[in-house]
């Protein structure tokens, strides 16, 4: 996979029938197939550190269920680090933070992209307190019309053990999938990372073992149910 440096290189957008969709097309099927009791609406890619590949994941995963019919809606909160907007090439003017903080209107910050059924909303500008806005009851309101408008929200989110930000967002979510960066980060980083998702009683549907060396071009990707391996 090359670096998404723009929606042109997401490859399950580009190259919906290569090996590497369908590892992600898998995944959104192990995702539906994790709960029985209850449907999967609102989702988020966690991981001990950056650079493991959760916005990779979470956005490629947002392709496969807007190709599924899916009406997505993709939302950037990484507000220490925000990067969707780069990815499909939009401004970052106004976002998430915009809307928190009630300057505009959903229909101005939520964009269409060039993938079908597929929208996101920028982080928007940094705010100094990114923690204390995404914990806000005024989040919590957001979602709550966003469900409404929209049938799955995907967060991208910072690593987990660099700020609360993720195990905030991962309160909001009905499952959380843990990425690896297989071979680079530490078992005990993993472990302290699983253990601050456990803190906060996220539930974690499953690990993801990513592995952005480009010479495996075949075998970047291993999903493992359960979220105890
Ligand atoms: N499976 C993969 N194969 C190849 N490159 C990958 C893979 N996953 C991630 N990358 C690359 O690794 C870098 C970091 O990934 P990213 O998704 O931005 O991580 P994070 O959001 O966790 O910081 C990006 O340049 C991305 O293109
Ligand atoms: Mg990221």
């Amino acid at each position: 996979m090359r670096q998404p440096s723009s929606e042109h290189n997401l490859v399950t957008h580009v190259n919906p029938k290569s090996p590497i969709s369908e590892a992600y097309r898998s995944l959104r099927t192990n995702i539906q197939f994790s709960t029985l009791d209850h449907q999967i609406r609102v989702l988020m890619v966690a991981s001990a550190k950056s650079g493991e590949g959760k916005t990779t994941t979470i956005t490629n995963l947002a392709v496969t269920y807007a190709q599924e019919g899916k009406k997505v809606l993709l939302i950037d909160a990484d507000l220490r680090k925000p990067s969707l907007h780069h990815l499909f090439q939009q401004s970052n003017r106004v976002g998430l933070t915009s809307l928190l903080f009630g300057q505009h209107a959903l229909s101005e910050v939520i964009k269409d992209t060039n993938v079908d059924n597929l929208s996101i909303l920028p982080s928007g500008p940094i705010p100094p307190n990114p923690s204390e806005i995404l914990g806000s009851q005024r989040m919590q309101t957001l979602l709550e019309e966003l469900k409404d408008m929209f049938d799955i929200i995907l967060f991208d989110t910072p690593p987990i053990l660099a700020v609360t930000d993720s195990a905030i967002v991962s309160s909001y979510c009905d499952g959380v999938i843990l990425v690896v960066h297989a071979g680079k980060v530490k078992k005990s980083l993993v472990a302290k990372a699983k253990s601050n998702l456990d803190h906060v009683k996220a539930k974690l549907l499953g690990v993801v073992l990513n592995n952005n060396s480009r010479t495996r071009s075949n075998d970047h990707y291993h999903y493992y149910y359960g979220g105890n391996e």
